[in-house]
């Protein structure tokens, strides 16, 4: 059953590490034969974020609707050749609802696993180039990243930054982190600093919406008044903690009152802030590593202000190092960066050595 290779090979990605429920088929790390997805956001928006108990309770609901959506019985026993899972990191009781439906697929068809880590599949979200939709094929793009790599996450939980000179695995030292956040990560203090401005959850998207807006009707705007922690210091760590103290700070010290208006502008100068502090110090790793591909990736990296700085600074600065940035769908959750890892990174394990790894770390 292991380490079996074929032409075309197909992976069923599952993935189950937060709020979203996700399974896809993919080919050959690239392309997206299949595709669905569920995610209980809305409930978590009521909440005004996520309770780990109610999003493992809504991912046992939505697991096995969302795996026949994308693949059926037949479809799993005559064409999939590996499932492959998330592990980790993630929530305990998510991430269990994915690992062990995958654990029972594969004693049921006798499929090997590939377990996968998390922030890996962030990363090759870059490399999914082609989808099936409705029976056409969309390409996104042509052009696979090339090796040696710096990659960027910025998601919910994490902010890292690493070199890749090859294909990653479960295994050490394929991936060496270049730095990573010490406290809050970016899409934490989109989250954190949303809340205080009485935007809903997620706070990424909702201050990116009202950011947009104040920007498009207030154009020539210096966007200065928040403090770029760490920003000038020679190392690839980040620290966006002090940002909502800052922000509380402002709207104290001010008496303001929350008005629209003012709310579009905290919102900037947040996404200002934050989005600074990662540009500079891509553009720092690109100096020192000189890869010929510059990966971005994570749900922050859907944010439009942060793919537009590094559109206009890739062109002005880094001309050597080809900058990857996935389509919006593929930042966030999804299973079919989980597959495009698993294929490029295939150690096959038994369903009986399996395990949720709720801590997992990238190295
Ligand atoms: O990667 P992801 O879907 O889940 C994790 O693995 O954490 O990232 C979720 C994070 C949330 O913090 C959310 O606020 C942020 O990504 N996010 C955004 C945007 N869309 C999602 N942050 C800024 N701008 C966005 N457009
Ligand atoms: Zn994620």
């Amino acid at each position: 059953m292991l380490g079996r290779t074929k032409k075309n090979m197909k992976i069923l990605g599952i993935e189950t590490s937060c709020d979203e429920t996700a399974c896809s088929v993919v080919e050959n790390g690239t392309r997206v034969l299949a595709e669905s997805v569920t995610s209980s956001q809305k409930m978590h928006a009521a909440t005004g974020g996520i309770i780990p108990e109610n999003a493992a309770r809504e991912q046992i609901k939505a697991i096995l609707p969302v795996i026949s959506g994308c693949a059926d019985t037949e479809f799993l026993k005559e064409e999939i050749d590996a499932i492959a899972v998330t592990i980790g990191p993630g929530l305990i009781g998510s991430l269990l609802v994915g690992v062990e439906t995958a654990k029972v697929l594969s004693y049921i068809y006798n499929k090997p696993i590939i377990p996968v880590n998390h922030l890996i599949g962030h990363i090759y979200s870059n490399f999914i180039l082609e989808e099936y939709q409705n029976g056409r094929i969309i390409t996104y793009k042509n052009n696979p990243p090339s090796f040696p790599i710096v990659a960027m996450i910025v998601s919910g939980g994490h902010t890292e930054l690493a070199y890749m000179a090859g294909h990653a695995s479960l295994k050490k030292s394929t991936i060496q982190v270049l730095g990573g956040t010490r406290d809050d990560a970016a899409g934490e203090a989109f989250d954190k600093t949303a809340r205080i401005l009485g935007l809903p959850y997620p706070g990424g998207v909702s201050i990116s919406k009202a950011s947009f807006k104040f920007r498009r009707n207030n154009p020539g705007v210096d966007y200065k008044l928040f403090p770029r922690p760490m920003i000038n210091e020679s190392n690839y760590d980040f620290s966006f903690s002090g940002l909502k103290t800052a922000v509380l700070n402002e709207i104290k010290k001010s008496k303001i009152s929350l008005s629209n208006a003012i709310v579009g502008r905290l919102a900037a100068e947040i996404e200002e802030a934050i989005t600074d502090v990662l540009i500079k110090k891509a553009l720092t790793a690109i100096e020192e590593f000189k890869p010929k591909s510059f990966l971005l990736s994570g749900g922050v990296s859907a944010n439009l202000r942060l793919r537009e700085k590094f559109g206009e600074n890739f062109e002005k600065h880094a001309l050597w190092t080809a900058l990857h940035v996935p389509v919006p769908k593929f930042c966030t959750d999804n299973a079919s960066f989980i597959a495009a890892a698993a294929y490029y990174n295939r150690t096959y394990v038994d369903w009986r050595n399996v395990k949720a790894l709720p801590q997992l770390g990238i190295e």
